[in-house]
């Protein structure tokens, strides 16, 4: 009996088969289990002798079934190793991060470049009062230049800001008075436009400010000449062009020399060579005077940027609406990689 279960347990070839030898052999209804239920009909002498007997078979058996146990286990472990193995030579799966937002870059760039000079960051509210927006920049209710800036009206007196320059009336009425003031505000302006490849209700501007004793128009010059290289290239130059804004005296407009045909003159210069780039001037004494600076003492110089029109002609964008359609095959072109 002991040789032919330790046999069948040999060739048990999974644990299903080796738990049904287990069972036939060990089990309640098994032999062993017979053997010792009937040692109540065994003689005295008998008993001992045989119980021994057969707790020796079945401890044989049971150690051969656990070693067999082992066995398969671990070769079913093996086999299964070797069945899900890992191919580490699969090419992974590609993780698409995200990217800057054109004009985002744009504000990031133009922002370090003036932290560098020494300015700071300003901010303002988009849903302005009509006293910033207009009436502290030198611009009364009845002033015909508020046509200019054709502006979404919320009540009479609060409105969507429709260019940042309400933040230089903010900052300077928070200095008290005291220069020196050094700000960039870059942020979100409104406009009742209709909306085409070049107008958009929406779009972002970059104020600057400087307000200090003996600020001079050649300061806001050279300061603007740093701007252009940094962004359009070391050799670019600037045109300054007589302008007019309310809350600048005098005011211009700065044009840089076209970095497409290097002053050639090509459709994106309209073959002029210059391009268009800013609104700029010398803040107006009545404005200083409105914010709490005395002009006889300070001066200052003032400047806003078109941000979308930078990110245009950087990366040759060709029409405004793709900055604000969301669509992610044109932002996935914006990655830092460049
Ligand atoms: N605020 C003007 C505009 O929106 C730009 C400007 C800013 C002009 C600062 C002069 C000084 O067109």
């Amino acid at each position: 009996l002991q040789q032919e279960a330790l046999q069948k347990v040999d060739q048990a070839e999974d644990l299903k088969q080796l738990n049904e030898v287990r069972v036939a052999y060990l089990g309640k209804k098994g032999p062993i289990t017979e053997v010792l239920r009937g040692m109540g009909k065994l003689s005295p002498e008998e008993r001992p002798k045989m119980g021994a007997l057969a707790n020796e078979v079945r401890e044989s058996i049971s150690s051969k079934i656990e070693a067999k146990q082992a066995e398969l286990e671990e070769a079913a472990i093996q086999k299964q190793l070797e069945e899900q193995s890992i191919d580490v030579t699969l090419p992974g799966r590609p993780i698409y991060s995200g990217n800057h937002h054109p004009l985002t870059r744009v504000v990031e760039e133009v922002e370090d470049l003036f932290i560098s000079m020494g300015y700071t960051i300003a901010e303002g509210p988009e849903v302005e009062q009509d006293y910033y927006n207009f009436e502290a920049l030198n611009l009364p209710k009845d002033h015909p230049a508020r046509d200019m800036q054709d502006t979404f009206y919320i009540t009479e007196e609060i409105l969507m800001r429709t260019h940042t320059s309400p933040v230089q009336a903010r900052t300077m009425k928070k200095h008290q008075g005291k220069g020196p003031v050094k700000i960039i505000c870059p942020g979100k302006v409104y406009r009742r436009d209709h909306d085409d490849a070049t107008h958009s209700h929406q779009f972002m501007q970059i104020e600057g400010l400087v307000v200090d004793e003996n600020i001079r128009m050649s300061d806001l010059k050279g300061t603007l000449e740093v701007f252009a290289k940094k962004m359009f290239g070391e050799d670019r130059e600037i045109r300054l062009r007589p302008s007019f804004f309310p809350f600048t005296e005098p005011s211009v407009e700065v044009d840089v020399s076209c970095f497409s045909c290097g002053g050639k003159g090509c459709s994106i210069c309209k073959k002029t060579g210059w391009i268009e780039m800013l609104g700029a001037g010398m803040v107006h004494p009545n404005v200083l005077e409105m914010a709490g600076f005395d002009s006889k003492k300070y001066t200052g110089f003032a400047f806003g940027i078109g941000v979308e029109r930078i990110a245009m002609l950087r990366y040759g964008i060709d029409d405004i609406r793709h900055l604000y359609a969301n669509d992610i095959r044109f932002l996935k072109q914006f990655s830092r990689v460049e």
